[in-house]
């Protein structure tokens, strides 16, 4: 006999998560031609999450101390918040020099979200926040689990497949002064449409005149352009007189999905600013988690610290990026040579691991229902999840869906 709980009679099934739940969807599908386009995760040429050497090297120094593990800094160790920093905003840069940046660990881009939105519903609970549409899905329930109204801004031009200048700049233009502006630095998801330097010109502008209080996403730095090509936008935010967040992790480009290694950072105007920022950063962490997980980011941290292993690390990133333009590549021309009416330009100009596809939630589902190929319901395919071997299936299956 079952015993219902009153407690729980009522309560109901929460509608699974848009890519972890698809995730999941994939992982027990028993189709050997199965392809997983849905979470960003990057897969290697034979379809494997790879282990990077230069993590592996770390992981074998590491291991070969036997260092007791005592509960770290609530902000995580300084020499991992240093690296972070030099990592965003590059080695001398003023803010660092003059100790207005503040870093803590947090457990992946998510925690720092989390964490720099809790932190500022606390100290300015009246204000909305801003995100692109679309956006991560995720942002919208952090910001609305702290606490926060949100408003979406125009980003994706459907006709074009293109970015949205126009639409942004006037939805912006209704911000009040203090509002936050979620902002992807580089690599837009789930678009991968990413504004150009000019157009970067007009938003940073706009935040400023308006008073935004700009919140700078960087989950694929290095999948892009380059390292230092893909943090340009932050810097530039940073010649501007305004408080900056940044929540940045290593997830994607260390390989490192599980270790939950991520970042806040917050660019302040002095020192003073930055010491009391810092306090209200350990506060949101020791009210979400007391204090960060010690393996991912000593492993990251080693890496980045250690001029050789920092090397390979970058020409690993580097092999990353460039077989994910070859995989652009590659599709555009499997999908042009079946649809030859169709222009399939998008896929080669957007960034990062990300295509949106302009595929319809009906056509997602039916991708996964006849071809066990998983991608988001919006129409976002993970370029990463491509190789030479299933690239052509799945240029079939899109062509054919989109006949259809
Ligand atoms: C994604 O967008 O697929 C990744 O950021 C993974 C996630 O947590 O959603």
């Amino acid at each position: 006999m079952t015993v219902s709980l009153p407690l729980f009679a009522a309560v109901p099934l929460a509608a699974r998560d848009p890519i972890l739940g698809l995730n999941e969807a994939y992982q027990a599908d028993t189709n050997p031609k199965k392809v997983n386009l849905s979470i960003g995760v990057y897969y290697d040429n034979v379809g494997k999450i790879p282990v990077l050497s230069c993590v592996q090297k770390a992981m074998q120094s590491l291991m070969s101390q036997t260092t007791p593990r005592i509960y770290q800094p609530i902000e995580g160790p300084a020499a991992y918040a240093q690296a972070v920093q030099k990592l965003l905003l590059g080695a001398d840069h003023p803010a660092i020099r003059e100790g207005r940046a503040v870093s803590a660990q947090t457990l992946g881009g998510t925690g720092a979200l989390k964490v720099g939105f809790d932190l500022l519903f606390n100290i300015s609970p009246k204000v909305k926040a801003w995100v692109s549409s679309p956006t991560w899905d995720n942002h919208r329930a952090i910001l609305e689990g702290a606490g926060f109204s949100v408003e979406t801004y125009g980003y994706y031009a459907a006709a074009t497949g293109g970015f949205d200048l126009a639409g942004m700049l006037r939805d912006l233009e209704r911000a009040q002064p203090g509002d936050i502006v979620i902002l992807h630095a580089c690599c837009h998801n789930p678009t991968g449409v990413d504004p150009s330097a000019e157009e970067w010109g007009r938003i940073i502008d706009t935040v400023e005149q308006r008073q935004l209080v700009p919140f700078l996403d960087i989950a694929y730095q290095g999948f892009g352009d380059g390292l230092q090509e893909d943090s340009e936008i932050i810097r530039r935010f940073a010649e501007r007189n305004l408080p900056i967040f940044i929540a940045s992790s290593f997830s994607k480009s260390f390989s490192l999905y599980g270790e939950r290694v991520g970042a806040l950072t917050v660019l302040t105007a002095n020192a003073d600013e930055a010491k009391r920022l810092l306090s209200q950063v350990k506060r949101a962490i020791r009210a979400n988690y007391s204090n960060p997980p010690t393996f991912g980011a000593a492993l990251v941290s080693t890496v980045l610290n250690q001029p050789d292993l920092r090397a390979l690390w970058e020409e690993e990133l580097a092999g990353m990026r460039n077989r994910i333009r070859e995989m652009r590549l590659m599709l555009r021309e499997r999908l042009s040579a079946r649809a030859p009416d169709r222009n399939y330009d998008y896929i080669v100009k957007q960034r990062g691991m990300f295509s949106y596809s302009g595929l319809s939630a009906a056509q997602a589902q039916k991708l996964r229902d006849d071809y066990a190929i998983y991608i988001v319901e919006s129409g976002r395919i993970c370029v990463a999840g491509l190789n030479a071997s299933n690239i052509d299936y799945v240029a079939e299956a899109m062509a054919a869906v989109q006949k259809d």
